[in-house]
């Protein structure tokens, strides 16, 4: 099982309520925040989620001692409302990949490895990345490269034709693949790796599994309850903070702090994956 570093512990832990009994991880993964938080708090039982079977599995193995209390789903958080469970206290959220999804050689996350193009979360679902290179019309691609890669709009439609002349010749399939066709633009790490990150964001739905989330929260705490999210995109981070603004205007919620929280100087300094975390949370009344 790989080291994993849980981004902003300290401020996860300090944020849960301290009289919380019920507590939701809806993006499991390594089980880093969530371990915390069953030593911390002893009173605490937890529903833990996360899309990704293999990462799902993995964690429950490793979280066995806890067994008692948890409860523990393969699921979309976006769907968390379908899950006949109480409401809970704390619902935590910390989106973005694992560093398992990068080192796993096989499924297509990182440039560094040669790989077949998948990466979805859950291999069951949707389409994989390869899938969707095949089918995508120019125009897709464009508008993947700008709306989550950044991309200036004649970049974007460089990137896309090329990908196009080159899958007339022979599909795309593997990542190595689609890293040659972005170095004939004139793209090589890490301008590439956005690329990646983009067309993994559009496969695995992120945004829309987010602003799904956010239409359900008003429905989804207890009086009293905090719903925590931590985002390392800062189109994330964007959906996340115009939605919790507009919550808190409605008087039955509190920002519980104006700003985003972000890890301080010491924590960049010994996790630098942390470096782009943005933390808020909101506090129904
Ligand atoms: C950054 S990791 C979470 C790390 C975790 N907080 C820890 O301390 O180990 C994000 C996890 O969210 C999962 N994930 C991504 N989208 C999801 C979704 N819509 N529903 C549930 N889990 C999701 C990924 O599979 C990944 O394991």
């Amino acid at each position: 099982m790989i080291k994993h570093v849980p981004v902003l512990l300290n401020e996860v832990l300090q944020s849960i309520p301290q009289n919380a009994h019920f507590l939701v991880d809806g993006t499991l993964g390594h089980g880093g925040h969530t371990q915390a938080i069953l030593e911390k708090f002893p009173q605490v039982s937890v529903l833990w989620i996360d899309r990704d079977p293999s990462i799902f599995q993995a964690t429950q193995e490793k979280l066995q001692t806890y067994a008692d209390r948890f409860q523990a789903i393969q699921w979309s958080y976006a769907d968390m409302d379908t899950l006949q469970t109480k409401k809970p206290d704390y619902i935590l959220l910390d989106i973005w990949v694992n560093m398992q999804h990068y080192k796993d050689t096989s499924r297509g996350f990182s440039i560094k490895w040669d790989a077949q193009l998948d990466m979805r979360f859950d291999p069951s679902q949707w389409i994989s990345a390869q899938q969707r290179i095949a089918r995508a019309s120019a125009s897709d691609l464009e508008t993947c490269f700008i709306d989550y890669a950044d991309f200036t709009p004649p970049k974007a439609k460089e990137l896309a034709n090329a990908i196009l002349r080159a899958r007339n010749k022979s599909p795309i399939v593997t990542t190595r693949d689609l890293v040659s066709v972005l170095y004939t633009c004139g793209l090589w790490w890490p301008a590439s790796s956005i690329i990646f990150q983009s067309i993994r964001i559009e496969i695995n739905q992120e945004l829309e599994q987010l602003k799904i989330f956010i239409q359900k929260l008003p429905e989804l705490l207890n009086p009293g309850g905090r719903c925590a999210i931590i985002t390392f995109h800062s189109i994330e981070d964007r959906i996340v903070k115009n939605a919790f603004k507009a919550l808190s205007e409605t008087k039955e919620r509190n920002l519980y702090s104006k700003k985003a929280i972000q890890p301080n100087y010491q924590e960049v300094q010994k996790n630098k994956a942390s470096r782009s975390a943005k933390f808020r949370i909101i506090e129904k009344i």
